[in-house]
């Protein structure tokens, strides 16, 4: 997830408008950033790695001239974030500038064809191919207008994306384009602005204009003219008046970030489905290989190495041992050895425990894998393989977003190494495949239709003392993270344990009321865990089932229940489970005054020991 923003002004240079815009949009991303403006004819572009208060302060990205410029604050997710990654990009003779939000997929491809035509590229980023196919398209006679290139270009792009282009040759316009990734403009009386949100200028003007899928937007001071990039007819669509408070806006209109990034989700795993198939053959080829595979991580993505043994297991039948960073060393820092690969799992790339393990490893030879959201994170430069998971940055504390991604990519692992391993058939192998596609749109309609179900039971039970967290199977990690969740936002005391465990001791806390949350796919578990819910039902215990849609045998042994879409194949059930439990800890936080995103005690990155 990036940052983009332009503007085109009646008077007065463009990049400090730029400048103060991206500010506004470093949420969306912050590892680099840049600005490209017109100005008598000749195009000038200032970019760096890191945070947009240092390269400014390294450049001075407000002294560029010219009234019309484009600018791009970045979250890497092809390419490191250095300075040649930077946005924008440029063509052969730097007379075009782009700047991209989004994952193009086939850019490898296009890369090539263009580079085999004599095209030289200096970035290692896949929107560096936008401005070189512009460039080839406008050497076409009768040069088309900059508009068309852009159409001509955008329908030859796979993958997501809102791409802002400026060019010397119409030096007066702005040329935008989107599909799936967010792009608004902003107008008034002195001024047009594109941005991926409506922050950016929301300080400069509150009449916004959303650009959807599919459309080209060419931008000059008469105004806007959008068209749609199928057919090229054009579309009619008047300003809206934005009535945010400029902190609502910076959450897109939501309270918090924790719940914005919670309705993330299905966008994110729609960009999980566009990783690169060369990173995921690579690392399954490394854990095919492994003689022993260790699953490293701390909390979440602890939770997330959990699920995806099972994953590993049922899939691929290859053992893997989940393992809390922290104790890595202690258990099997003298075991661990040259057949030995360690896939650590970090969203931010830089936990301390997690990288204390990976460096121990490394130092007995064993081979160390990464899996992370945060590109140019030393996980990263550990690692001999890594796979950016390209959830965007999370800003809430607690990891929602980055961990369903997270699951969704291990999901993908465990197909590729199944597959190779054959273990799977093809029919079963599109199966999984085909729901794999599907999550998002899953995840979108628990969002919609379990929310307010999520805000009843966090009213209805704000005051419970303690909650059990119970799962069978792959659920355990779903219960695990659902505990967690509620523990670190919410401040409730809460237990979760596999429910086999229950009768071997925890059982005896359970006292008349006592909410007992079970995550109850219909996999193989489901017949005992009927027992076990019967078990708690006999002690009084308040049963909160998360439940497929009609399982009306569970649904009727509960007080309360949260459903979700059935026919999640259950290796992948963890996503749409857990999804009703982060609505609950949310709404158990707000219900009980804390601010969800920025909970006692905690840091987003635990970067030491
Ligand atoms: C999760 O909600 C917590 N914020 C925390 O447990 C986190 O998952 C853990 O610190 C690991 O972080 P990482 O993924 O960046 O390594």
């Amino acid at each position: 997830m990036c940052g983009i923003f332009g503007c085109i002004l009646k008077n007065g240079n463009a990049a400090p408008v730029i400048h103060a815009a991206l500010k506004r949009l470093e949420y969306r991303g912050y590892d680099s950033v840049g600005e490209a403006t017109i100005s008598n004819g000749k195009l000038f572009i200032k970019k760096d790695q890191g945070k947009i208060d240092d390269v400014h302060k390294a450049r001075n990205l407000d002294d560029l001239p010219g009234s019309i410029g484009i600018g791009h604050t970045r979250w890497a997710t092809h390419g490191a974030p250095l300075e040649i990654n930077a946005h924008p990009h440029v063509d052969c003779h730097g007379q075009i500038a782009v700047i991209h939000n989004g994952i193009i997929e086939n850019y490898a491809d296009l890369k090539q064809e263009l580079e085999n035509r004599g095209h030289v590229f200096k970035s290692k980023t896949d929107t560096e191919v936008i401005a070189h196919l512009i460039e080839r398209a406008l050497e076409a006679f009768p040069p088309p207008s900059l508009a068309d290139a852009v159409l001509e270009t955008v329908k030859k792009l796979d993958g997501s994306y809102s791409i802002a282009v400026i060019s010397t040759k119409e030096p007066d316009k702005i040329i935008c384009a989107r599909h799936e990734s967010p792009l608004v403009i902003g107008v008034n009386e002195n001024a047009i602005y594109f941005a991926s949100d409506i922050p950016a200028f929301l300080p400069l003007t509150n009449k916004a204009v959303i650009v959807d899928d599919g459309e080209i937007v060419t931008l000059s001071l008469k105004g806007f003219e959008i068209r749609k990039i199928a057919d090229s007819s054009m579309v009619s669509r008047e300003p809206k008046l934005i009535d945010w408070a400029p902190e609502m806006a910076v959450k897109q209109g939501y309270p918090y970030f924790m719940l914005k990034e919670i309705h993330e989700q299905p966008a994110c795993l729609r960009n999980t489905l566009r990783l690169q198939e060369h990173y995921l053959d690579l690392m399954a080829t490394f854990l095919d290989r492994a003689r022993e595979v260790y699953l490293v991580a701390c909390g979440t993505s602890y939770h997330a190495c959990l699920a995806s043994s099972y994953m590993f297991s049922k899939l691929a039948f290859l053992a893997t041992y989940p393992v809390i960073a922290s104790e890595f060393v202690e258990q099997h820092g003298k075991s661990v050895n040259i057949d030995s690969t360690i896939l650590a799992v970090s969203q931010s790339g830089e936990t301390a425990d997690t990288l204390a393990s990976v460096n121990v490893a490394r130092q007995r030879a064993a081979t160390v894998l990464g899996l992370t959201n945060t590109i140019g994170s030393t996980l990263t430069r550990v690692s001999r393989v890594y796979i950016g998971q390209q959830s965007g940055p999370e800003i809430g504390v607690a990891a929602t977003k980055t961990f369903t991604s997270q699951l969704s990519v291990m999901s993908q692992l465990a197909l590729r190494l199944a597959k190779k391993r054959g273990k799977v058939s093809q029919d079963e192998m599109d199966y999984l495949a085909e729901k794999l596609n599907k999550l998002p749109e899953t995840v979108e309609t628990i969002l919609r239709t379990q929310e307010e179900k999520a805000k009843q039971i966090a009213k209805k039970y704000k005051d419970a003392k303690v909650f059990f967290f119970l799962g069978r199977g792959i659920s355990t990690a779903t219960a695990y993270e659902g505990r967690l969740k509620l523990m670190e936002i919410a401040y409730v005391p809460a237990i979760a344990f596999p429910a086999g465990e229950s009768k071997h001791g925890p059982i005896s806390l359970v006292e008349p009321g006592f909410p007992v949350v079970f995550i109850c796919p219909k996999d193989d578990t489901h017949k005992t865990l009927i027992g076990n819910i019967m078990e708690m039902k006999a002690r009084g215990a308040s049963i909160i089932a998360v439940v497929e849609e009609g399982d009306e045998e569970i649904k009727n042994l509960a007080e309360d229940f949260f459903e979700v879409p059935k026919g999640v194949p259950e290796v992948l059930s963890p996503v749409p489970f857990i999804t009703p439990l982060q609505l609950l800890a949310y709404y158990m936080a707000i219900e009980k005054g804390f601010n969800p995103d920025t909970p006692r005690n905690l840091a987003k990155s635990v970067t030491v020991k």
